[in-house]
């Protein structure tokens, strides 16, 4: 059962073109094309993308899978999704939804433009978590001063 199908490729190169459509073309040529994430993380604070990614996970994604991507009882992590999962698989299950463990389900969100348009930033996130040493929690963003430097 596991493999790409063409209905997968389909319903791939359709997330594919919602995220591009969106906007965020150069990421998710890039996260296609390697594979990898594309995160900065510094003393704790992300790039903007890291951050949209945690904020669009903990609205839609949380309720299941837990705070800060480490799975509940009702889905798993999504930490070690990200690690062995490739951006496609990542994107493909988003879309399509899943039921391959019985009694659990993984909706679809196809239809939701809030996390069709973000999948990239879930996915930066999620890497932010597993390979960028960003704690639990929620980030702050790198060029929000949160000390006054008076400079402008
Ligand atoms: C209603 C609960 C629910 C919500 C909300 C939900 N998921 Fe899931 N998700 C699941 C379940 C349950 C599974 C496991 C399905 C299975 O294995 O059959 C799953 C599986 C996955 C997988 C595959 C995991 C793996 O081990 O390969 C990914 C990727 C994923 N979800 C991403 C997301 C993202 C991103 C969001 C938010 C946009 C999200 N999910 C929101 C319940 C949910």
């Amino acid at each position: 059962m596991i493999g790409i199908t063409k209905a997968n490729v389909a319903t791939l190169v359709g997330a594919l073109a919602l995220a591009l459509a969106w906007g965020q073309a150069g990421l998710a040529e890039e996260a296609e094309a390697s594979g990898k994430f594309e995160f900065v993380v510094e003393n704790g604070r992300v790039d903007a993308s890291t951050m949209r990614g945690w904020e669009v996970y903990t609205g839609s994604c949380m309720a299941c899978h837990g705070p800060d991507g480490l799975g509940s009882s009702f889905a798993p992590s999504l930490l070690r999704a990200a690690e062995r999962r490739s951006f496609e698989d990542f994107a493909i299950s988003i879309a399509e939804g899943l039921s391959f463990r019985p009694g659990m389900v993984m909706p679809s969100f196809a239809d939701d433009p809030r996390v069709m348009s973000h999948v990239v930033d879930i996915w930066n996130y999620l890497g932010a978590r597993v390979e960028g040493g960003l704690p639990r929690g929620r980030p702050r963003l790198l060029e929000e001063n949160g000390d006054t430097q008076g400079s402008e």
